[in-house]
């Protein structure tokens, strides 16, 4: 049985390693590796390949950025012709970018089986462009992969059938735990002892200037009673460039991107992390680090009812405040939900390989 596994952008690479890595295991599946390059900046993409050992992609369609319609277009209209050419009899497909979807859409179309890695997740929020990618690709989907149990009860009451849906546990934290005893110290100049970490990347926070502002200015705030380290996503720095007005304060550490590896280090040893994206949400609870989540909702609610992690809205009050009274020592702490402890690509290899025992195709 041959699948195509599609990576584009940076939270897929962590989440496909782990099943890419699974399935060699089984000799009955014949696998290829299909990067869009939605992201494709060595501190977006080559890094990850390179720390988290994964296999060079086999094929890489280099569609780049642009609006969502023109690079979810591209990357279809390229991704088809690799499609017709290798014939696969499954589709993986990982998490909610606008890879995700565009490959979904092509593959549905041409017959070929979707199997869905990170599936059911809702934020109930539409604004959002990957709860659009989420909800379509769950639609068109013939197998569904669950991090947690309420991914499940959403496509159940979605109308999707039981027996598609096998909760394994989170594939990216398969990837955490494999590589937490390399994490390590990046260099910042002049940081010393503890430190608040920050991640913002959201459109909702970002491509509004007065929304980035304030929220900028909450930090400088913050950077007088902790330092703060602020790795920069590039659509960010774009944002802030634009920006005469701001100017962050001392207390604000403002770096680039930062590789697998030293984010990681950065996260274990951090006193709190703020941040809008969603698998640091995950990533905090798994490593008992308190997350304060500048966004009004969650796709990933076990991370509150379970983890460390508080949704603090885009109310800039309340993120000091919240912020100030883990300075105080009053910190949430969590425990571990269940299937977060590193097999989950194991799971999602099993359920594939009996799927290829049942089809008797081999390669
Ligand atoms: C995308 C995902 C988002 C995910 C995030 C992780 C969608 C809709 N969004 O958002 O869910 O959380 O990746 O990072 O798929 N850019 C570079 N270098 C790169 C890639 C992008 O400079 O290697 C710049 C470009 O100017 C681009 C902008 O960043 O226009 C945004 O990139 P894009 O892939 O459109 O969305 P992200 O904001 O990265």
């Amino acid at each position: 049985m041959k699948i195509v596994h599609i990576v584009g952008a940076r939270p897929n690479f962590m989440k496909a390693a782990p099943v890419l890595f699974a399935l060699r295991k089984h000799p009955q599946v014949e696998q290829l590796l299909v990067h869009t390059g939605q992201h494709y900046d060595e501190r977006m993409s080559d890094i990850f390949f390179r720390q988290l050992g994964m296999p060079r992609p086999d094929i890489n369609l280099d569609v780049g950025s642009g609006s969502h319609a023109v690079q979810t277009a591209e990357i279809m209209v390229r991704f088809e012709r690799v499609l017709l050419a290798q014939k696969p009899d499954w589709l993986m497909v990982y998490g909610d970018v606008n890879s995700t979807i565009a490959c979904a859409l092509v593959a549905v179309k041409l017959g070929v089986k979707i199997a869905h890695v990170e599936a059911g997740l809702r934020s109930w929020d539409r604004s959002m462009p990957e709860e659009i990618n989420r909800v379509l690709t769950d639609q068109i989907s013939d197998l569904f992969f669950t991090p947690s149990t309420d991914g499940d009860e959403n496509l159940k009451r979605e109308g999707i059938a039981p027996e598609k849906i096998h909760f394994v546990g989170n594939c990216m934290i398969d990837t955490l735990v494999r590589l937490l005893a390399q994490a390590r110290k990046p260099g910042i100049d002049g940081l010393e002892g503890r430190f608040a970490l920050v991640t913002l990347h959201r459109p909702s926070n970002v491509d509004a200037p007065e929304e980035l502002e304030r929220i900028v200015q909450t930090l400088s705030e913050l950077g007088e009673e902790i330092p703060v380290v602020f790795p920069i996503h590039p659509r960010t720095r774009q944002r802030l460039a634009g920006m005469a007005g701001v100017s962050p304060g001392a207390g604000l550490y403002l770096i680039e991107p930062q590789g697998y590896l030293e984010f990681l280090w950065l996260q274990q040893h951090a006193t709190m992390i703020l941040t809008d994206s969603g698998g640091i949400q995950e990533e905090a609870t798994f490593l008992n680090v308190p997350c304060l989540t500048i966004r009004e909702n969650t796709e990933r609610p076990i991370t509150c009812d379970l983890g460390t992690n508080i949704l603090v809205g885009r109310d800039m009050e309340r993120l000091k405040r919240e912020a100030r009274r883990i300075l105080g020592g009053d910190r949430k702490t969590g425990t571990l939900p269940p299937y977060w402890e590193g097999q989950a690509g194991e799971r999602v290899a099993r359920v594939m390989a009996g799927v290829a025992d049942a089809q008797g195709i081999f390669p």
